[in-house]
């Protein structure tokens, strides 16, 4: 097996809701994925050229050096290296999402079909429509994602969670596993190592999307009663279908907005969210952590899966570099979020400092064998190598 190329899309896991794909949609997601982990690589050279070429050029220029992101952003952008690897990956992105829809929307009413099929009756589906899609998400496509997470295009539509599914391993290069779940598998096991003798009878996993990651977390905890709520109907309705296919009965997927659930004061042990607080606009994360502390009993836990926040150690090279899905991936909350201060967005939502925690987390990934044993190029902002912060509520 070629070990320089990304695990090949057949090796992601198969279920009853997976869109059918014909051998050149798989080629085209091959071909797209490895594209991706190559730009990883053609990145090392836009470092060397800000050194290089940016750096002297503003010196030379100004008469001092570049002292924020904003002059970096601006500088940089004028050099060809950045040019050709910001189009290329812009591009990757676009032809990523374009392989994903093409596929999918030839099958939307079979795949709603199928849906309909797996959820009809079943009480672990609670759809209620009065639940508004918040602001924020209804203002952007996230990540080029034509409609995002809620337009649906049919009645009873599924498409914008098939075209997730099926995509979301070019996105990754294959990285996160044959289900998607690597970071729900690294934080079950995280807390089944750190706190041995937690035993959560009620879970909440918030902005579940189509539940790659709460999944882990329902099979480690079989007797748990797990609650996975999201605003995008078709995610939920996607992601019902394909835990009822895979034969997990104790999630119950609900339409419902993080920063105002209809659930009572200290009703869970453990609330969760992995790669969630990244796409909420800057007003709604304190409003969603500030709920999070109401639905939390004593003694319970909460825990969030997100990219490195930049901290004041981090290079304005880096910061700049980890912001490019805010500046070209339509991503627009990503910068916002990511210079936040974890801590004291913990404390402001009522937390006490002393009990905020923060963990670094590698994804679990059990397609790891099949993709290249070398230490992968930094690619900021998809490596799934994450930072989790959260608290225990005293
Ligand atoms: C990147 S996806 C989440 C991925 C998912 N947690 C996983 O691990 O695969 C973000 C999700 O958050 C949802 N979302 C955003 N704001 C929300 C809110 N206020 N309440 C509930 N869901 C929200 C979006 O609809 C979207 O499905």
């Amino acid at each position: 097996m070629a070990k320089n190329l990304t695990p090949v899309w057949n090796k992601i896991a198969k279920h009853a809701m997976l869109p059918e794909t014909t051998h050149d949609e798989r080629a085209r997601y091959n071909f797209l994925s490895n594209l991706n982990k190559h730009l990883a690589h053609v990145s090392q050279g836009t470092k060397t050229a800000y050194d290089t070429r940016v750096v002297p050029k503003f010196k030379e220029e100004h008469g001092r050096g570049i002292q924020n992101r904003e002059e970096l952003k601006e500088a940089i952008e004028k050099d060809s290296h950045y040019q050709i690897w910001s189009s290329l990956r812009r591009s990757t992105m676009e032809m990523r999402q374009q392989a994903g829809r093409s596929l999918v929307l030839r099958q939307a009413a079979e795949l709603r079909d199928k849906a309909e099929a797996l959820n009809n009756g079943k009480s672990t589906l609670v759809l209620n429509p009065s639940v508004k899609v918040p602001d924020y998400l209804l203002a952007v496509d996230n990540h080029l994602m034509p409609g995002s997470y809620h337009t649906e295009l049919i009645e009873g539509d599924v498409s914008p969670a098939a075209n997730y599914d099926s995509g979301i391993f070019v996105t990754t290069a294959g990285l996160i596993g044959r289900f998607n779940d690597g970071g729900g598998k690294a934080i079950t096991t995280w807390v089944r190592k750190n706190h041995p003798d937690f035993k959560p009878k009620r879970i909440l996993d918030i902005g579940c999307g189509m539940g790659h990651n709460v999944l882990p977390i329902a099979k480690a905890f079989p007797d748990a009663e797990v609650i996975a709520i999201d605003t995008g109907v078709p995610m939920l309705r996607y992601g019902h279908a394909r835990a009822i296919d895979l034969g997990y009965n104790n999630i119950t997927f609900m339409q419902m907005d993080a920063a105002k659930t209809t659930f009572e004061d200290a009703s869970f042990d453990w609330i969760q969210s992995t790669m969630f607080l990244h796409e909420t606009g800057g007003k709604s994360i304190y409003k969603i952590m500030k709920e999070v502390y109401r639905l939390l009993k004593p003694g319970g836990l909460t825990l969030h899966i997100e990219q490195p926040q930049y901290t004041d150690d981090m290079s304005e090279y880096e910061k700049f570099m980890r912001d490019w899905d805010a500046l070209n991936n339509s991503e627009p909350y990503w910068s916002k979020m990511h210079d936040i201060d974890p801590c004291e967005l913990m404390v402001v939502s009522g937390f006490k400092k002393e009990d905020f925690m923060q963990i670094g987390a590698k994804a679990e990934n059990d397609l790891a064998s099949d993709t290249t044993s070398e230490e992968e190029p930094e690619d900021f902002g998809r490596s799934p190598i994450w930072n989790v912060f959260g608290a225990i509520k005293n």
